[in-house]
């Protein structure tokens, strides 16, 4: 089943399990103050209304920070796709802007990226200021309902005030879909400074493909990658390619981020990623990230469930030097039908990547970019701790846990077993753990008794697992609580786990727990977080 067809069938099938017909009216009482609606995140990005999935043409230019987002504005369930639009000067605070691109005859407007075209190389510019260049994936519904195979195809749109308004590229489709292959999509453009050429990645089913072009216009293709590596238990989407420093060594490698749909390791959609080098034309894996892919299990960026489509800003500049990636919150297995009505998802919290050459090879490290420490309104310390059964952190922390901040290290203890973490909870006795299990050496998510799960059989079928990559004895756990969300950052961004959950009442209560024998808990601080969209 493709895309369209299988996401129209999900939300049909979520109607036909809770006897709906239509998608839910979004309600508008004048009780609802403005996002404040249950389950509403409260410093994530989420659109003001109706529909979201991906993020898309993440750009920074002239200060701000650009985050399109795949957008139906007339439903909260997916439909013909625009870019929404918001920007930022920090990647926390964000102003709605007007959709940037509507579909037209060519189709709906799928996943893609933008650029800054610092030097005019498309002639698209005016008055010696360089123009925005978004490149997405033309969508035509009508032929693919009419069975045609090359409904997909990517195209160019172009900007001269700052992102306020598009202008399509006359010329389209840039890449037109000559083989007819179907899933032909999601392009991410960056410009390769030696080689001076732009490099085009896009996903197609099983692989990616590579394209160069010196004008952002006419493009040649250069390569494949993918088909005999990773996981293959879904649709290749979302593509990101980019180079990374490694840390310590200095070296040069090349970063290959990947979603696929379904596939993931706790079910649904995910992102995977590969390391290696790309020499312009041809991207080869790293000999010592190899193995790791080899067994179809693939490495993710992120273990939770929430966290889908996620690439990479471009034009970040040199003297901040940071690869910062966002992502969807949310998974194809249930998005469309959670229980919110006005809107539908956010995106996960702006990350800094960077690459790290550890034991079981080259690997991703992410952590929440530092402008969110702009939004702690106090700061508490946790005293060190000896735990067993559970701690209440209510006198030291005298916060509501729906938006919080937590900081935590423990200390394994010698030879016994421990599986301990924080646990969020409500009067109606709904309930989340996050926490380590030293016995399988994993990281956990339980969302499976966190409230309201009636709306889909895969939301809280299991708990979550993450595989710990460092052995340190001392567990460090980074988190982030937003009414309905957790973001994990563990041992300094090894491990990263994000999940949503829909309690019927705010959780407002936080203990940490030692479910078998004790840990210690070495040290700890929280902070209570502010909202955004006052
Ligand atoms: C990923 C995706 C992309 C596509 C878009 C359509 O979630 O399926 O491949 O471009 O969503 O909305």
């Amino acid at each position: 089943m493709n895309k369209t067809t299988a996401t129209l069938a999900i939300a049909l099938l979520g109607c036909l399990a809770h006897s709906c017909t239509q998608p839910a009216e979004p309600e508008e009482t004048s009780e609802n103050a403005y996002y404040q609606e249950p389950h509403r995140p409260q410093f994530h990005f989420s659109p003001e209304k109706m529909w979201m999935n991906d993020p898309n043409g993440m750009v920074y230019y002239d200060g701000e920070y650009h985050l399109f987002y795949q957008h139906y504005p007339d439903s909260n369930v997916w439909g013909p796709m625009h870019w929404g639009h918001a920007v930022s000067r920090d990647m926390v605070h964000w102003e709605h802007l007007p959709i940037a691109l509507y579909p037209d005859s060519l189709g709906y407007i799928f996943s893609g990226s933008a650029v800054v075209d610092w030097n005019n190389t498309s002639g698209l510019g005016e008055n010696g200021q360089p123009p925005l260049i978004a490149m997405f994936t033309h969508h035509d519904a009508e032929g693919e309902k009419a069975g045609r195979n090359d409904y997909q195809y990517q195209s160019i749109a172009y900007s001269n005030d700052r992102g306020r308004s598009w202008t399509k590229y006359a010329g389209n489709p840039v890449v037109p879909n000559t083989e007819k292959i179907r899933d032909f999509r999601d392009p991410k453009v960056r410009w390769d400074e030696n080689l001076q050429q732009w490099i085009l990645v896009f996903a197609v089913q099983n692989h990616v493909k590579f394209w160069s072009s010196p004008d952002l216009k006419n493009w040649t293709y250069l390569s494949d990658f993918g088909r005999e590596w990773g996981s293959h238990g879904g649709v290749w989407e979302c593509p990101d390619l980019f180079p990374m420093q490694v840390e310590e060594s200095g070296e040069t490698k090349w970063v290959l981020l990947l979603s696929i749909n379904p596939g993931s390791p706790n079910g649904g959609s995910g992102t995977q990623y590969f390391v290696g080098d790309f020499d312009g034309k041809n991207f080869t894996l790293d000999p010592s990230f190899a193995p790791s892919v080899t067994d179809e299990k693939g490495v993710w960026i992120d273990y939770g469930r929430d966290d889908y489509a996620g690439v990479t800003w471009s034009d970040i500049p040199e003297e901040d030097g940071r690869r910062l990636f966002l992502g969807w919150m949310s998974n194809w297995d249930y998005a469309q039908v959670v229980p919110t009505t006005a809107w539908r998802s956010a995106m996960t919290l702006p990350r800094a990547l960077s690459l790290k050459k550890t034991e079981q090879g080259y690997r991703l490290f992410s952590q929440p970019v530092r402008e969110l420490e702009a939004l702690r309104s106090g700061a508490h310390a946790i005293e060190s701790a000896e735990i067993t059964g559970l701690l209440d952190l209510a006198p030291q922390l005298p916060a509501s846990p729906a938006l919080l901040e937590l900081e935590l290290e423990f200390e394994l203890p010698d030879g016994e077993p421990a599986d301990f973490g924080v646990e969020l909870s409500n009067s109606k006795g709904e309930l989340y753990r996050i926490g380590y299990n030293a016995a399988t050496r994993q990281f956990y998510s339980g969302r499976t008794k966190s409230g309201n799960h009636s709306f889909s059989d895969k939301f809280a079928a299991a708990v979550h697992t993450a595989p710990r990559l460092s052995s340190d004895k001392a567990v460090r756990m980074h988190l982030f609580f937003d009414v309905a969300s957790a973001e994990l950052f563990a041992d300094g961004g090894a491990t990263v786990m994000t999940d949503i959950f829909f309690p019927t009442e705010d959780f407002n209560q936080i203990k940490l727990y030692a479910e078998q024998g004790r840990v210690k808990l070495l040290k700890g601080a929280g902070y209570p977080l502010k909202g955004i969209w006052k």
